[in-house]
Formats: C-alpha cells, structure tokens, sequence
C-alpha cells in the first residue's frame, strides 16, 4: 500500500483534520470491541492533534461492575481496536492514558506522531477485529500447540500487564472451585440478575451498546464460558474442572487496581484475543466471577499471584 500524502493542513504528519472515511473507520473499529455486556461505553472525539476516547458513565452496571473496572477493560479494548484501525490509515499512534480531574471521564488520548506502512502482523490483527467475536460454548477437542500458546502469551505490547496460563491440575480445580461459588451467588441475587437481564434482553442484531446478543441464551451458558443467570444449571466442580482444563486459559493480572491498570488490561486482552483469531481460535472473555472480592483474594491465594487478576480469557479451536 502507497501511503496518501498528510492533507495540507497537516504539520510533518502531527497535526490535521481527519477525514470522514477516517472517522468511520476508526470508529468502526471501536465499536467491533468486546465491552461488558455489550454496553459500548465508550465515545471517541476527534480534534486536529489526537483522537479522545472518553467512557460513558451513563452506560454503568452499578450490580455487575460497582466501580466500573469492566467499564474501563472495554475502553482499553476499544482503544486498542482504535489503534489498529489508525495503524492500517498509516498513521503512527501514540498512546497515552488519562487521569485528569478537568475531564474525569476522558479515559485516553491517542497522538498521531507521525506515518509508517502498517507491518504484516499489524494488518492481519486489523482484519481480526471483525472476525472476533465472543464464542461461549464448548471448543472442539483439537489440542492447542504449545508454540501457539506461547505465541500467544508473548502476543501483547502493553506495559504493567502479566498474562498467565492455567495448566495445572491443582490451578484448575481451584478456578473450578471459585467460579462455582460465585455462580451460587450471583444466580441467587435478585438485583444483580435484574441488572442481567436488562441488558440480555432478547435482540435479533444487537445495535451498539443494546446489550448482549440473544445468542448468547442459546449456548446452554455454563458457569466458566457464559454469563450465570437464574436458570443456568451449575455442575459439579469436578465436571468444571475437567471442562476448564481442556481449554487454554489466560489470566491476566496488573501490578495495581486502579484506572490505568483496568484500561491496560482491556488493551492487552484485545490485542491477544486478535492474535488468537488470526491464528484460527475461537474465544470469549470472562470477568463475572471476579465480580465477587472473594474471588479475586482466591484467585491471588490460590494461584499465588503477584498482581490483581482482572480478566479471563478462554481459546481453543472450533
Ligand atoms: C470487561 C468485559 C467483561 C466481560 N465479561 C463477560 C462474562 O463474564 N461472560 C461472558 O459471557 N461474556 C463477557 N464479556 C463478553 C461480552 O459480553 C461481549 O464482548 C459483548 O456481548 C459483545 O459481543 P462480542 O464479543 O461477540 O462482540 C465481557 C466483555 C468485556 C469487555
């Protein structure tokens, strides 16, 4: 691809107007992110020197996400989709994250710096975003590669994030355990499965930011690959733990629990979750059972974690 000339207006490639097929396709991008319940809480503004992603608090969960870290994991990944998406106009990003009192809902600035030709890694990730989607059933038994998870582990730039694989048996059951628990909670609280039930409400083409798809009610939504309602059947925890340790699972942890860590484990999920589709996996994100705090102090015990667990990412083959 021969890269267009910046527009006159532009400073050495810094500065410029955006066009309105830029826009749509940066924003397309976004909004192909995955995002809590599919709430899309984000909204990019466009100004000549960067692009501001901002959150949308008026799309908050107050009983699944209380103080919003799914919230800003979704704008991490839409962030990153928004990158990708610039990388492809052959503009260079760079990426900075906000905690700003005068805008306390600007969650990052994204500063075009400059123009290269997007890598071949970078175009393949690109055509990932539409690609990906959120796969919550059973994989088929088709054993993952070990070079492919390692691959896969290593698929991320973003600093302060730990990816960690769950094989062992003794992880395993452990996880098994904590997702059992929480789903025994979370199926008996009524307002949280009001909250639920809201945004699954059932929707043929789920519009953007109209809450999860209604396929979603289709997959029989076992407690590890869905999200636990008031009918979802809870298996033992040696049926779990058996069907957890045939799928490659990825837990991501921060060093901190706070804003900039939640926006950068949205980013590093997504970019690996991209990875694992160009590569021909399918995947899903889970963070329902670490909505519980007894939970994530499990997790940290249990598999003697340095950081906060923020995400799980669940891939194998269809
Ligand atoms: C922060 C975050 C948390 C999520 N948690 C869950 C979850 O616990 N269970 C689940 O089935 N899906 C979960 N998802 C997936 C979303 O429901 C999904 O991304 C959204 O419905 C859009 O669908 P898509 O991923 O197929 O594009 C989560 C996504 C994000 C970004």
């Amino acid at each position: 691809m021969t890269l267009p000339e910046p527009t006159p207006t532009s400073n050495s490639g810094a500065a410029r107007q955006w066009t309105a097929g830029e826009k749509h396709l940066i924003t397309g991008a976004a909004a192909l992110a995955p995002s809590v319940h599919n709430t899309q809480p984000w909204v990019l503004e466009f100004h000549d020197e960067h692009i501001s992603l901002y959150e949308r608090l008026d799309r908050a969960l107050p009983h699944h996400d209380p103080v919003g870290r799914d919230r800003l994991i979704s704008c991490g990944a839409a962030v990153e989709n928004a990158v990708s998406a610039m990388r492809i106009l052959g503009w260079l990003p760079a990426v900075r994250l906000r905690h700003d009192p005068a805008h306390p809902d600007e969650v990052a600035r994204i500063t075009v710096t400059g123009r290269a030709e997007p890598s071949d890694v970078e175009r393949h990730r690109h055509r990932a975003i539409s690609a990906r989607h959120s796969h919550r059933g059973p994989f088929a038994g088709r054993a993952m590669e070990n070079d492919l998870r390692r691959e896969l582990l290593g698929a991320h730039t973003v600093d302060g994030v730990g990816l960690r694989a769950l094989a062992d048996p003794e992880e395993v059951a452990a996880l098994a355990r904590l997702v059992s628990h929480s789903a025994l909670v979370l199926r008996a609280d009524h307002a949280y499965q009001r909250e639920l039930t809201a945004w699954t409400a059932p929707v043929r083409e789920p519009m953007p930011g109209a809450g999860v798809s209604s396929a979603t009610r289709r997959v029989s939504t076992l407690p590890w690959a869905g999200l636990v309602r008031r009918t979802t059947a809870i298996p033992d925890i040696g049926f779990l733990a058996d069907r957890l340790s045939r799928e490659f699972l990825v837990l991501v942890e921060t060093p901190d629990d706070g804003r900039h860590d939640h926006v950068r484990a949205g980013m590093a999920a997504e970019q690996v979750w991209l990875a694992a589709v160009d590569a021909g996996l399918a995947g899903s994100l889970l963070t329902q059972p670490f909505q519980l705090p007894e939970v994530r102090a499990g997790l940290v015990e249990k598999l003697a974690l340095s950081g906060f667990p923020q995400l799980l990412l669940r891939f194998g083959y269809l």
